[in-house]
């Protein structure tokens, strides 16, 4: 018994080990932590589980008989964040540069079954050469059984990527999958075809960082959600975000203990918005003042920042904001903005997730690059998104609700449960000086009339009385009051249920 337990624990420490001491200080030094000591930190201590610490390749080809090392490229199994349940990947660079095989595919597969089996939320730390070249089509086919598992899993467990080191070629479609996609800043990078081939095709020189870096990615594509410094702080924000999510489609987030009254006055909101309609503000300090203990998760802060995403709490509870933020671009909707809050509600929506909606929106930007590039198409996403969410939606209209944009706002005609208004809004068609210009045409060479009408039109329309006649809107509240209506709306609404039509599923434009 001696001898075997003496086995065990020398075979264990050569799988701790991944691909020697020499590889694990070359990643420490380039700013990077192990496969192994980042599931440490991402994890509650001494809470991980691992799968199949011996698992080795089957490859005989080009040599590889001769190197068969435990775990072959990625650690995998399942501990506790806070708590509560979660499965984890995270691949070796350290062997084999973390390259992926039939046996290391199969490895990740396994967890993902069982997360999805057990309802809980799937976390994968990619960092890793790509596709095991010795293996050819194997790897491939090992890909396409993570990318199934993906596509499976989505909407029913949280998917959560990190990259944390290269992540090129195809390999880039599991995270690309995910829910979120986190990069830490200058040791990590996604790309389908690398700065060779990029040179060879198009003839353009650029770099893997300019290529695909953490800047590329939270900034011009999108693809990725945040960047972090180091993985450190990476792995803490990952925590931080899970704390907000349910472990299931089927689980309620989970609830906080919260220090901060449901009915806090902030009698500064009243004066948020200036006096001047075309003056900006920024709309984060609402986010704040409403939010519990002014804590606020944002997701893709650098895309797109004429809206805002991102998780608040209400009463200990997790609520996703969407806000239009009057700072950029005068916060009007656009193809990336629509693009940004559409899946964000959709994200929502999936995991039961009510969703505050903050408007000041003047409108669709208008362009021949807007048009050619399918604002149609992609603003209707955002629309489609709210109209489709059968979670409870609470709607607070600030300032300008203008247009098509102010029905895709999560309006009352779009099944929101509650639509408030600052007694600073205006919901209209359009600004007053453009519609003076349509509808009095004939009095344009006359500034003095087309001044009456402009404020003829103000007077009628720029206010929420008209809408709150029609009970488009709810009730016009005070603004030092809004976390409170805000937080008694979302109270109200716990038991919401609504069914949908029977569909195979929908067909949003994409
Ligand atoms: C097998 C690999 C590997 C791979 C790296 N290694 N990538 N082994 N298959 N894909 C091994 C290296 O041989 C080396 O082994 C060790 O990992 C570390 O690699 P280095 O090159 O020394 O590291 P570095 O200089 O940091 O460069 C990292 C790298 C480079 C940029 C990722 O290794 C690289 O270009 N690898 C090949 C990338 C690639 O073409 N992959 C296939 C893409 S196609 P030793 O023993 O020397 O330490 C693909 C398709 C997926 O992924 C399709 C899904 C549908």
């Amino acid at each position: 018994m001696k001898d075997i337990l003496t086995v065990l624990n020398d075979r264990r420490a050569a799988a701790r080990l991944g691909g020697g001491q020499k590889r694990i200080d070359a990643q420490h030094a380039r700013g990077k932590l192990t496969a192994r000591e980042r599931i440490d930190l991402l994890l509650d201590e001494d809470s991980f589980e691992e799968f199949d610490m011996f698992v080795g390749h089957r490859c005989t080809d080009f040599g590889m008989e001769q190197q068969r090392p435990y775990g072959d490229g990625v650690v995998t199994g399942w501990g506790t964040i806070n708590g509560r349940m979660v499965y984890v990947f995270s691949q070796d660079f350290t062997v084999l540069g973390g390259s992926v095989s039939e046996t290391h595919a199969r490895k990740i597969c396994k967890i993902m079954d069982m997360a999805v089996e057990n309802g809980a939320p799937i976390i994968g730390i990619n960092d890793s050469g790509g596709a095991r070249i010795q293996e050819g089509v194997d790897s491939l086919a090992g890909y396409g059984e993570v990318f199934q598992r993906n596509i499976m899993a989505s909407g029913v467990v949280p998917q959560i990527s990190v990259i944390m080191g290269p992540c090129a070629g195809g390999a880039v479609y599991s995270p690309a999958m995910t829910d979120f996609i986190f990069m830490v800043k200058d040791t990590s990078y996604m790309f389908v075809t690398g700065p060779d081939v990029v040179k060879t095709v198009t003839n353009e020189v650029v770099t893997a960082e300019e290529l695909g870096g953490a800047s590329t990615h939270t900034r011009k594509s999108s693809v990725a959600d945040a960047a972090f410094e180091n993985d450190v702080e990476a792995l803490a924000e990952v925590r931080r975000l899970v704390d907000f999510l349910p472990l299931n489609n089927q689980a309620k987030p989970p609830v906080r203990p919260f220090f901060d009254e449901p009915g806090r006055v902030e009698t500064s909101l009243d004066t948020l918005v200036p006096e001047n309609a075309n003056s900006p503000y920024d709309m984060k300090e609402l986010i704040l003042k409403i939010a519990d203990e002014a804590d606020f998760y944002e997701i893709q802060e650098d895309f797109a920042k004429n809206i805002i995403t991102g998780f608040i709490r209400l009463e200990g509870r997790t609520v996703g904001v969407v806000a239009n933020q009057p700072m950029v671009l005068a916060g009007c909707l656009d193809i990336d903005s629509s693009r940004k809050a559409a899946r964000f509600v959709r994200f929502c929506d999936a995991f039961e997730i009510p969703i505050l909606t903050l408007v000041d929106v003047p409108g669709f930007l208008p362009g021949t690059g807007q048009e050619y590039g399918g604002v149609i198409k992609h603003g209707a996403k955002l629309l489609y998104a709210y109209g489709e969410a059968t979670v409870p939606k609470v709607t607070v209209i600030t300032r300008k609700a203008y247009g098509g944009a102010y029905v895709v706002m999560a309006s009352k005609h779009l099944r929101s449960d509650f639509n408030y208004a600052w007694p600073t809004s205006e919901i209209a068609v359009m600004g007053a000086k453009g519609a003076t210009e349509i509808i009095h045409r004939a009095d344009l060479g006359d500034p003095e009339k087309i001044a009456k009408h402009t404020a003829d039109y103000e007077a009628r329309f720029a206010n929420p009385f008209v809408a709150a006649e029609r009970g488009f809107i709810d009730e016009v509240i005070q603004p030092r009051s809004t976390r409170m209506r805000v937080s008694r709306a979302f109270a109200s609404l716990r038991n919401k249920s609504v069914k949908m039509p029977w569909k195979k599923h929908d067909n949003i434009p994409l």
